[in-house]
Formats: C-alpha cells, structure tokens, sequence
C-alpha cells in the first residue's frame, strides 16, 4: 500500500510517500523558517499562503522521486491537528481533494500521533507498549503509548513546552527564531555548571512540567551579567552566551530525563522513546540513552531528520491506520486542537 503523506500544520510543507512494503519511496521537505525569522516567530497567514505555494510542485516532486504516478496511490494521509487552522486547511483541502479525485480514502492524523510513531521509520523499531517522552514546539508530553490508538498521557506541560522554552531563552540570547538548534550547538562550548538554574517540578510527585520558571531564572541572570562591567568585552559576552546556554540546556535535560525515569518506574515498562523537534538536541538524547543501563530498558529516537516536522512520519502514521481498514468519509477535517488521548483506532 502506497500513501501520500502531508504536511502543513506549521511552517514547514512536508510531503512524503511511505509504501508498507518498501518504506520510504519520497520525502520532500520545504522549511519556512527564514520567512518567518524577521518576525520572531511563526506569521499564521504567510505560513498558509507559502504552504499554497508550495504544495503541488512538492506533491508532484516526490512522485518523480518514487518513480509513481498519482495513480499508482492507495491513500492519502494529511495532518488535521493541531496546528496553525489556516495552514492546517490547505494539506485537508488538497488531500481531500487528491483523494475525491483519485477515488482513494483521505485519512486524517494526529500531528503528534506523527511525530511519536517517527521512530518506526527506522530499520530498528520500538515495541508496544512503550513511554513516549514528546517535546515539540507546541507540546512537552510523556504518554503512555499501549498501542497504535491507544494513548494515556502521563504528564504535560502547565506553561510553556520544551521547545518553546529553547526558543524564548535563544530569543533573549540574541539567537534568533527559532533558536533551539542555534542555542544546543553553542551550549556545547559553554559551562554547565557556571550556572544554577531551576530544575521545575522536581521536588514534587508527578509527572507534568512547567518551564516559565526557568526562563525567567535565565532572563534574570542575563540581565544581571549583562549589567556588569567586564562584559564590554565581546569575548566574555560570548563565553556568557555559551555558558548560559549550556546551564539552561543541562537544567531542561535534567528535568525531562528524570521525569522519563519517573514515567518508566510507574508503568514498568521497558522500552523508552523520545519524539518531537527536541528530540534532535544531542545532549538529551545521549542522557536518555544512559537510562538503557541504569534501568535496563530498550531506548529508541527517531532519525534527526525526522525529530522536526516532516511529511514522512504522517504518511506512516496515516498508512498504518490505512492497514486497519477503518471508513473515512473524505470529509475535509483541520483541528486547531485535538487531545491526543481522543484518538483510537
Ligand atoms: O516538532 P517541531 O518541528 O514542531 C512542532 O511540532 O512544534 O519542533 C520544533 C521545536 C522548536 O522549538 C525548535 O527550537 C526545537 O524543536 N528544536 C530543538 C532542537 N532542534 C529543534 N530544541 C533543542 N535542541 C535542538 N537540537
Ligand atoms: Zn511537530
């Protein structure tokens, strides 16, 4: 079975063909970032217009690149939520109407159902049931994943999500938008022990997180060191960067990797996989991976190409329950929010 997948509830336009015999035949992937980078953050109605725009010459690229014709297609697979309701309209309206044309069922996925399913694009999969730790932009979630469908979530954030806060605290460094990448590569140059931060919800039972804690912490320090005299010095500006976002980094992926360690005793499972555009921050992944020894578990992350948004793990996600033989009625679906525990199979 051949599915297309789409991708547009942000600003990245991701377009994928994933057969369930073969994997993955095309991946096709057009970032919006430096259109939004002057604004410092993501414009809703520029993200719709340019996922408008690039859409059909993407569509049409990956058929090329998998040797098929529209024709050739089983399925179409497109996020309905959550997300940007503009952008999210323009991958259900296109998929909708692919599939009325091509007289093929349109099945609508969960964005994050995507992203926790990702590591199955690899040759090594995780199995069910496992802990899901899912840091995005928009989300910082542990889930207890039993099965495809079947999702409880363990823990979430009160405030703001992992990478939102990467993304604050590398906007106060001067690290542009979005900074979460920018601000891990320098953090390795930095110390990590120079600063103290908070580890948020630790010292309480439980598994949700809060990070606007933390942030202010960061912001207060800044303006602190900033204020001293001996940073007229743009080298010792520099160091201050780097060692405070190495201290931030080590406070986040201290408290995620413990809230993982709390995730895996309470459900006893044995196998831990992280997801979601945080899950490419090197630093987080190698701690969580030292959780394979300590707690003598399987530990899994997707790819780096697709720990962001991508088209490839919504053609998956939408081919695995394409699989299921569920009835779609082909009707366009775009949820600016949508729990994931609504979802079954
Ligand atoms: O999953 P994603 O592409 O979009 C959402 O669904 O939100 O995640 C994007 C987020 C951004 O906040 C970005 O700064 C963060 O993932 N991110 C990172 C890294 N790479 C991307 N955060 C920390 N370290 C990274 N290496
Ligand atoms: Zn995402």
């Amino acid at each position: 079975m051949k599915v297309l997948g789409i991708e547009t509830s942000c600003d990245e336009t991701g377009i994928a063909i994933y057969d369930t015999n073969n994997g993955l035949l095309a991946d096709q992937l057009y970032s919006q970032v430096e259109l939004h980078a002057q604004y410092g953050g993501v414009f809703p109605e520029i993200a719709s217009r340019d996922h408008i725009k690039k859409i059909v010459p993407l569509i049409r690229q990956a058929c090329v690149d998998a040797n098929i014709t529209l024709q050739d297609l089983d399925g179409i697979a497109y996020t309905a939520g959550p997300g940007l309701i503009g952008a999210l309209l323009v991958g259900s309206s296109v998929g909708c109407s692919l599939a009325w044309a091509l007289d093929l069922p349109a099945i609508e996925v969960h964005h994050m159902e995507g992203h926790l399913l990702a590591p199955l694009l690899d040759d090594e999969k995780p199995e069910f049931p496992f802990v899901c730790l899912l840091v995005s932009g928009g989300h910082s979630m542990l889930v207890d994943v039993k099965a495809m469908g079947n999702y409880t979530i363990l823990g979430d954030t009160l405030d703001d999500a992992a990478g939102e806060a990467f993304d604050k605290t590398a906007k106060l460094l001067g690290l542009g938008y979005p900074g979460g990448k920018v601000l891990s590569e320098l953090a390795v140059q930095g110390d990590k022990n120079r600063f103290k931060f908070p580890r948020p919800m630790l010292n309480r039972p439980g598994l949700d997180f809060s990070f606007s804690g933390l942030k202010t912490a960061v912001r207060i320090t800044w303006m602190r060191e900033t204020e001293q005299e001996n940073y007229c010095k743009e080298t010792d500006r520099q160091q201050l960067v780097k060692d405070i976002a190495a201290s931030f980094q080590e406070a986040i992926v201290d408290t995620l990797a413990k809230k993982c360690q709390r995730a895996i005793k309470q459900t006893g499972y044995k196998t831990l996989v992280i997801a979601g555009g945080v899950s490419a921050n090197t630093q987080l992944r190698s701690r969580l991976r030292q959780l394979e020894n300590k707690l003598r578990i399987k530990f899994y992350c997707p790819a780096f190409k697709y720990c962001t948004d991508n088209g490839a793990m919504i053609a998956l996600a939408g081919a695995m329950r394409l699989l299921r033989e569920q009835n779609y009625n082909n009707k366009i679906k775009a949820y600016p929010r949508w729990n994931l525990e609504e979802l079954t199979l």
